[in-house]
């Protein structure tokens, strides 16, 4: 089964994930999409989060996947239940802020979940919080997409805005910072730099399990040696470059 495994996200940041699930299943054949011509969803009203990833998992659809990983932690929260009602036949995984393993973390401390406004919004995140809420810092990582998005995930620029952001809390005891939006993992350093002591959180191996395991439960494995990546972008090629490099940086 060599066919396609599509990936979306609003922007550049969903590759992170593709990254770690090529890792896992280094014989797949990926095709990536990026609607960075519409990024940031996360400000977004809820209707036109729905309508923007409706239509790039339509692109993805049309390209005939086997499979799809929403690696949008904002797309999956607005859109995923729906999706996957209307195509129940095909394996899609979602991805949440990896609030359950940074809970289990603590030890007397605070986590930070740091996501989109969408995010922390929207009902799945309430769902989390009932269960594993105790202690938690929620804080809309408000201008960070922007940043990856143009390419300065490392700068001067990024530092600011994370100071600006999570300062705040640094006199408290931050056990857990939880990465809950796929841009962020490329802010890491940044982060780590705040809070030294804190274990960071995402759910990007956790979202490539999943995929690996709805694919062996289907059949749907391919053993094409190696796999191929095709990455596509709404607003062309340069996004594709900082695509390409983003994923680079992740082997350095
Ligand atoms: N990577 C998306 C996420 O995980 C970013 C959302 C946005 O475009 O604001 O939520």
């Amino acid at each position: 089964m060599n066919d396609l495994i599509g990936f979306f996200d609003s922007g550049v940041g969903g590759v992170s994930v593709l990254h770690e699930a090529r890792r896992q299943l280094p014989n797949e054949n990926f095709l990536f999409y990026g609607d960075n011509l519409n990024a940031p969803y996360g400000p977004r009203p809820l209707e036109e989060i729905r309508r923007l990833s409706a239509a790039g998992l339509g692109y993805l659809m049309d390209r005939g996947v086997k499979a799809i990983v929403i690696a949008c932690n904002t797309a999956t929260a607005a859109y995923a239940e729906i999706v996957r009602g209307q195509h129940p036949e095909l394996p899609i995984v979602g991805m949440e802020p990896a609030l359950k393993p940074a809970h289990f973390a603590r030890h007397g401390g605070a986590v930070i979940v740091l996501a989109t406004a969408a995010t922390l919004g929207l009902s799945k995140f309430e769902r989390l919080m009932s269960l594993y809420g105790d202690d938690v810092i929620p804080v809309a990582g408000h201008g960070l997409v922007e940043l990856v998005e143009a390419g300065k995930a490392r700068g001067e620029e990024a530092r600011e805005r994370l100071g600006a952001l999570l300062s705040p809390y640094r006199d408290r005891q931050v056990d857990a910072v939880v990465l809950g939006c796929t841009h962020y993992p490329f802010l890491r350093q940044g982060i780590q730099e705040l809070f030294p002591q804190a274990q960071l959180f995402d759910g990007r191996e956790g979202t490539a399990a999943r995929l690996k395991y709805l694919l062996d439960e289907k059949g749907l494995r391919s053993d094409d040696t190696p796999g191929t990546i095709e990455l596509q972008s709404s607003s062309g090629a340069g996004a594709v470059a900082l695509m390409r490099s983003l994923m680079k940086s992740l082997d350095e």
